[in-house]
């Protein structure tokens, strides 16, 4: 079983979110079940810093009219994966981020930028770029990688399986339809219905349109996103695909998230010897200049901040939290407006709110270990993994009931307690007082020492690895590879057209 991996992020090469955490994780899981697994990124920066290994495997004069293009074969740092990086340095060499530069405005030519790497993805699977490799399954992600299927199934010729999943359906990567010719997409002028949205072009509709199957990161929100409320004007199409459609839920990578080996912790601690926290509390607190209070609770946000995370809620009711008699550390970065909010009421209780604004990752590791409650209210969550982290690190996660927070969280109630099977706490709306109340539960637990230590036991206790999603993704990529071994009609159509052609 071969698959091409296609991502325009993998952990610790390139990250913005969690997408980076699961293009490193799930496909080490699945190269453990014995899939030949091989990942292809472009080559930003730091990922063709980081990588290990680095060879160049093809050199291209001109790509696409974009300039000279170079296939460099490398390995991820940790996992000792094959990583394919695609060099082309008008479109990935600049400094900034993936999507946008160092502003926060979005590349002008993102469409051209995805477009030539997905084009080189596309003959990568084929087989067309190497002598000896092509891929039986391609497995896509999110719109940076949604021409793929589309590009695969209007060529002619053998193709593998593809299957794309998405991450999070809010972001689609939406151009305007001049660009079309620009992007060398088969078919000639006519842009395909699967292409258009609303007399734009959409990546990810692309994607949804053709490839052969499709998931998202946790069944609730792939019966969400079925939704007029949750489908971000794209219900209607994965409504007619949703026999095609699966929910896979993501899971934590216990390599780099466990507190009894996280190098990032001044103290490790596990499940049986949770005495470590405590250090990791006391180490946080003086850190971000919190009073040094251990008995007082420590609620983390470890997030970006953005309207997705209702970081504008938490914004609102910063004072009243701390009201509530507990502590906040903010450690995250998005709207600038949300950002500013939250350093203006930082500077206010210098000593009971700290602020964070930025994307650091041994601090993240620290605040997840340092904390008692992770706070983490979403208007939507495809899945989110902090939660994961979190409760594997005896913080106990506040979220809302949606999405993948849904389906990891289970609420603390007087039953589930008694049951042993509460593992954080979950409230239903988007408003500030019902996020307040379920924030008010919580610490009247943690006023109750052993009632708190065993919903934390059980948290802990927890396993969310990757090991029974990447059975689920194998599974998923054999249904589609006897589709891709048998496809005499592609085949057949390939010979008619050949002859046709004399
Ligand atoms: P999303 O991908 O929607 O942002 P996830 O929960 O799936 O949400 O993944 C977020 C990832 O990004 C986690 O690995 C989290 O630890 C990390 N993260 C978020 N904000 C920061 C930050 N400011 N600094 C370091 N890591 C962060
Ligand atoms: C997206 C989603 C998040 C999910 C992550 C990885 O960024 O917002 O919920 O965990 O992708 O799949």
């Amino acid at each position: 079983m071969r698959v091409l991996f296609i991502s325009s992020e993998v952990y610790p090469l390139i990250k913005t979110g969690g997408l980076a955490d699961v293009s490193a994780a799930l496909p080490a899981a699945l190269a453990e079940l014995g899939v030949d697994i091989q990942l292809l990124l472009p080559g930003y920066p730091k990922a063709l810093e980081f990588a290990a290994k680095k060879s160049v495997q093809i050199e291209v004069a001109d790509f696409m009219g974009v300039g000279p293009m170079r296939l460099i074969s490398a390995r991820t740092p940790d996992t000792n994966l094959r990583i394919w990086l695609v060099d082309c340095p008008s479109l990935y060499q600049r400094s900034g981020g993936p999507y946008q530069d160092g502003n926060g405005h979005d590349w002008p030519d993102n469409a051209l930028r995805f477009a030539v790497f997905n084009h080189v993805a596309a003959q990568l699977s084929r087989g067309l770029l190497l002598p000896d490799w092509r891929a039986d399954i391609v497995h896509a992600n999110d719109w940076h990688t949604g021409l793929v299927p589309m590009i695969l199934a209007e060529t002619p010729g053998q193709r593998p399986g593809t299957l794309l999943t998405i991450h999070n359906l809010a972001f689609q990567g939406v151009f305007p339809i001049d660009i079309y010719p620009r992007l060398d997409l088969p078919g000639g002028n006519v842009i395909p219905d699967g292409f258009e949205f609303y007399g734009k072009i959409s990546f990810l509709k692309a994607g949804l349109s053709y490839s052969d199957r499709l998931t998202t990161v946790s069944p609730t929100y792939a019966r969400e996103i079925l939704t007029a409320e949750h489908g971000c004007g794209l219900e209607g199409l994965l409504q007619y695909r949703k026999n095609d459609l699966a929910g896979i839920l993501n899971g934590a990578d216990y390599h780099i998230w466990d507190p009894a080996t996280d190098a990032h912790l001044p103290a490790n601690f596990n499940l049986q010897d949770i005495a470590g926290k405590r250090v990791c509390k006391t180490a946080l607190q003086a850190e971000l200049g919190l009073e040094p209070e251990p008995e007082t609770p420590l609620i983390v946000l470890v997030s970006r901040l953005t309207e997705q995370k209702m970081a504008d809620v938490v914004a609102d009711a910063l004072p009243r939290i701390i009201g509530s008699g507990a502590q906040c550390a903010v450690i995250g970065n998005g709207d600038r407006g949300i950002e500013e909010q939250i350093e203006a009421a930082a500077r206010q209780y210098p000593n009971r709110i700290a602020v964070r604004i930025g994307y650091e990752e041994p601090l993240a590791h620290r605040v997840m270990a340092g904390g008692d409650i992770l706070l983490h209210p979403s208007r939507f969550e495809p899945c989110g993994l902090t939660q994961l982290y979190a409760m594997h690190y005896g913080t106990l996660p506040i979220v809302r009931n949606t999405g993948g927070l849904r389906d990891t969280v289970v609420d603390a109630t007087e039953l589930s307690i008694r049951e042993s099977t509460a593992t954080g706490f979950t409230f239903e709306g988007v408003s500030t007082t019902e996020m307040l109340d379920c924030i008010e539960r919580a610490l009247a637990l943690y006023q109750q020492p052993l009632a708190w230590r065993k919903v934390q036991r059980q948290a802990m206790a927890q396993d969310f690895g990757w090991a029974k999603s990447a059975h689920q993704y194998l599974a998923l990529y054999h249904d589609l590879a006897p589709f891709d071994a048998a496809r005499p009609e592609a085949i057949i159509d390939d010979c008619v057209r050949e002859k046709a052609a004399g």
